[in-house]
This record gives C-alpha cells, sequence and structure tokens, in this order.
C-alpha cells in the first residue's frame, strides 16, 4: 500500500566497480540527496562487500529501519543463488542476515535489474504501461525485469538465455562492445539478435532499454528493427537505488 506523501526510503545498488546508495524521495522517484559511492572491493566477497554497505549507510547518514539492497545475481527470500559476474562465496549467502548482523538493520535484497525494472515501471520509460513490460540492462551482463502491469517477475535471467551459441551476455552486454572494440552497427547487430530471441518467448508490449549505455541510445537505438516498440531507460544509473528504496518500503511497481 502506497505510503502518504513526503514518503522516503534508502537504497544501495552493488555494482562491479562501485557501491552506491542514498535516500530516496518515494513520491517523486529521485534521489533525495546526493549519493555516496565508494569503490567495490576486490576480491568482492560477502563480508568485504557488507563492510562497505554499512559504509555507505554511515557516510550517507541513512536513518534507521529497513533499506533496499541490490545485487548482480539471483535473490531467492534474501538468499544468494548464482554468482555470474561476482565472488562464486556468495552462491548460498543469505544476504540479509549478513548484512543485519553487520549493520543492524534488515535489508530487503533484490537483483539488480530487478530494482531498476520496478523503478522505471513506477516513475520512468514504463510508467503507467499496461501488460507485458521487459527492462533490459545492458552492462557488464545483461539483466533483465519482467513486469505484467507493472508487477515484477522476480529472477528472470534473460541474460544467460543462449545466442549464436554462448551466453547472451558475454555477446551482447555493453562490455562485450568494450572487449571486443565493436562498432555501434556491429554491436547493435547483436543486441537486434538477442531482442528477436527474447521477443519469441515473451511478446512484451514494450522493451526499455538501460544500463550505463542507454545515456548513448542516440548512437544505437535507431539500428534496431525489432517488433516491439523500444525506449531508452529513464532513470539511468539513479534506477537501481531508487527501485531497491522502492521495494524496502513494500510499493508495488504499480500506481496506486
Ligand atoms: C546476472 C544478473 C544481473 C545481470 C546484470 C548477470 O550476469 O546473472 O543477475 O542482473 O548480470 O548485472
Amino acid at each position: 500500500m502506497d505510503k502518504a506523501p513526503g514518503s522516503s526510503g534508502f537504497g544501495i545498488d552493488v555494482g562491479g566497480s562501485g557501491i552506491k546508495g542514498a535516500p530516496v524521495d518515494l513520491d517523486r522517484g529521485a534521489l533525495a540527496a546526493e549519493r555516496v559511492r565508494i569503490a567495490t572491493p576486490q576480491p568482492a566477497t560477502p563480508d568485504a562487500v557488507c563492510d562497505v554497505v554499512a559504509q555507505v549507510l554511515e557516510q550517507a547518514g541513512a536513518p534507521g529501519g529497513t533499506f533496499g539492497l541490490t545485487l548482480p545475481a539471483v535473490v531467492m527470500h534474501g538468499v544468494v543463488r548464482t554468482a555470474a559476474n561476482i565472488d562464486d562465496a556468495w552462491i548460498g549467502t543469505d544476504v540479509v542476515a549478513l548484512v543485519e548482523e553487520r549493520t543492524g538493520r534488515r535489508p530487503a535484497v533484490v537483483n539488480d535489474a530487478d530494482a531498476a525494472g520496478v523503478a522505471e515501471a513506477r516513475y520512468g520509460a514504463a510508467r503507467d504501461i499496461p501488460g507485458t513490460v521487459l527492462v533490459l540492462t545492458l552492462g557488464t551482463g545483461i539483466g533483465s525485469a519482467l513486469l505484467l502491469d507493472g508487477r515484477l517477475v522476480p529472477n528472470t535471467e534473460l541474460g544467460h538465455l543462449e545466442l549464436d551459441g554462448a551466453v547472451a551476455e558475454q555477446q551482447a552486454s555493453d562490455s562485450a562492445r568494450d572487449r571486443e572494440g565493436l562498432s555501434w552497427q556491429q554491436w547493435a547487430s547483436r543486441v537486434e539478435r538477442y531482442l528477436r530471441l527474447v521477443d519469441r518467448l515473451l511478446w512484451p508490449d514494450l522493451v526499455v532499454l538501460g544500463g550505463g549505455v542507454s545515456k548513448k541510445s542516440d548512437k544505437w537505438l535507431h539500428l534496431l528493427d525489432v517488433r516491439p516498440p523500444l525506449r531508452p531507460a529513464a532513470l539511468r544509473n539513479e534506477a537501481g537505488i531508487i527501485g531497491a528504496a522502492l521495494l524496502a518500503a513494500g510499493k508495488s511497481a504499480r500506481r496506486g
């Protein structure tokens, strides 16, 4: 249920290079203060990351109580199940218990793309769009969030579908573009094949494309020729923080 106007939350987004947190204005779907960013420790073990999460909360002056936390992994009932782009030690970790032990606060832990997806559905590019919406984050990997009438189906992990004989995110993520020095056209043709694959499975009403590369969508979005309508993400780098805070506050992605 929606809270009264003036509601706020706190979100932390754990990424491959930085751990970012900020208070979030849940009425506007925007950061309520500048975010705190601390480099992701290497190796990014659960203990090391939880220490940084505690520092982010402290430096940002986060209020007591619950907060939202994203991880680039399948998270089921607070337990991490996969580790494609994070340290293997995460698998089987009860993150809720570990973070609570370190910080004294109980987080709501969610997959990073799922957090971005609920934020886009509530405040951003998929706001007020009924039906099946797919939000894809093109970054180090490919994250996916599937929403039906604004409600999330968690942990879809569509970046791990097989594309051209390999894991899709190894072919069509933004990091694959970087690693292989692909032109926008070359990369877009891979993304296009990936979108066609996903479309054959889900027939979404709308696909929102996010991740850091969505900032440069003028360079590649027009190169994609696919059936579903496409939109660049609206909330960009802040979608994870905002979505995590929203989920922690127990709000649905649907406007109330
Ligand atoms: C992970 C997903 C994550 C995505 C984006 C993938 O490798 O399996 O859980 O959402 O990367 O970070």
